[in-house]
């Protein structure tokens, strides 16, 4: 699918990956519809665009899991502008706790967003695409959406989901002549970092950030790869070649994947659990 001309709409445009790959759309010729709940950082990425010679057609903030406000908003992109044709799903939050220090309203948060609001994202933009007969629908899930990693319980479900819905979508829209992408990237230095929730010791917590950011990759190479699996009409983009493997062995050596699950869950609670206690 060609980014130029197309009318690109993105969710989490205010930062990290979606700040990232609304920069690079806007430089590959894509005219854009931004949204996010953060409005000063929607509006500083709309101006960066603007500066840089791009073209936002239209930017708007709210919360991706109010389904009234994102019919709204597709209301009026389609009464002005006509469907979009290329919408990337990336909106989401995080939050990584043990089972039995999570509130029922921690899971309704992170299903909320995660889940609730790139299902609104499809179900308001993608009927008039299927209309239109062409268009491109990405998701942005997570390593944790195709690997079971320990503390990511509710994380993890709505990536999850985001996998299977995409693998869903992939076969049902390919007759509209729409593509399906799903994007898993391991670890990215974004906002993301430092607004995850994570119950734990709050010292311990900070150390594993820190490691995190040691491994983690700029936004700016993960927008590359989206716009390269949209050209290109990927299904599935893992971003890191550790995670790959990973998944690699999950289906074809189990066994292996069972040991690294259990020494990566024996690390984490040996960080994030033994010094709560202490
Ligand atoms: N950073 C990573 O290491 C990493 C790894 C795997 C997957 N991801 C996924 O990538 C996506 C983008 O995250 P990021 O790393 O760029 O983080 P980020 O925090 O920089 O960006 C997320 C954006 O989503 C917005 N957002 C949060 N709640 C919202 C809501 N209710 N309504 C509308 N917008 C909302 C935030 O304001 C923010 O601008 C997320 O879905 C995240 O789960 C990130």
């Amino acid at each position: 699918m060609e980014i130029q001309g197309s009318k690109v709409l993105i969710t989490g445009a205010a930062s990290g990956i979606g700040r990232a790959t609304a920069i690079a759309m806007a430089r590959s010729g894509a005219r854009l519809f931004l949204t996010d709940i953060n409005h000063k950082g929607l509006a500083e990425t709309s101006r960066m665009i603007a500066g840089d010679g791009g073209e936002v057609c239209k930017y708007k903030a709210f919360d991706i899991s109010m389904y009234e406000d994102v019919k709204v908003f597709s209301d009026e992109i389609h009464r002005d502008f006509g469907p979009v044709d290329i919408l990337v799903n990336v909106a989401g939050i995080a939050l990584f706790a043990q089972l039995e220090d999570m509130s029922h309203d921690h899971w309704k948060k992170v299903l909320a967003v995660n889940l609730w609001g790139v299902i609104h994202g499809i179900e308001c933009f993608v009927p008039e695409m299927i209309r239109a007969r062409r268009g491109h629908v990405v998701s942005v899930s997570s390593t944790a959406g195709i690997i079971g990693l320990p503390w990511h319980a509710v994380y993890a479900g709505t990536k999850h989901a985001l996998v299977g819905i995409s693998e869903v979508l992939r076969y049902d829209l390919k007759k509209h002549n729409l593509g399906v992408s799903v994007i898993c990237p391991g670890a990215v230095r974004t906002g993301l970092v430092k607004t995850v929730e994570v119950i734990g010791n709050k010292d311990a917590v900070a150390k594993v950030r820190s490691k995190f950011l040691k491994i983690a990759i700029p936004p700016e190479k993960v927008a590359k790869q989206i716009i390269s699996v949209i050209k290109k009409k990927k299904f599935m983009l893992i971003t890191s070649l550790d995670i790959r493997i990973l998944f690699f062995l999950k289906r074809h050596i189990p066994p292996l994947y069972h040991v690294i699950m259990r020494l990566l869950c024996w690390y984490m609670d040996k960080e994030l659990l033994r010094k709560k206690e202490s």
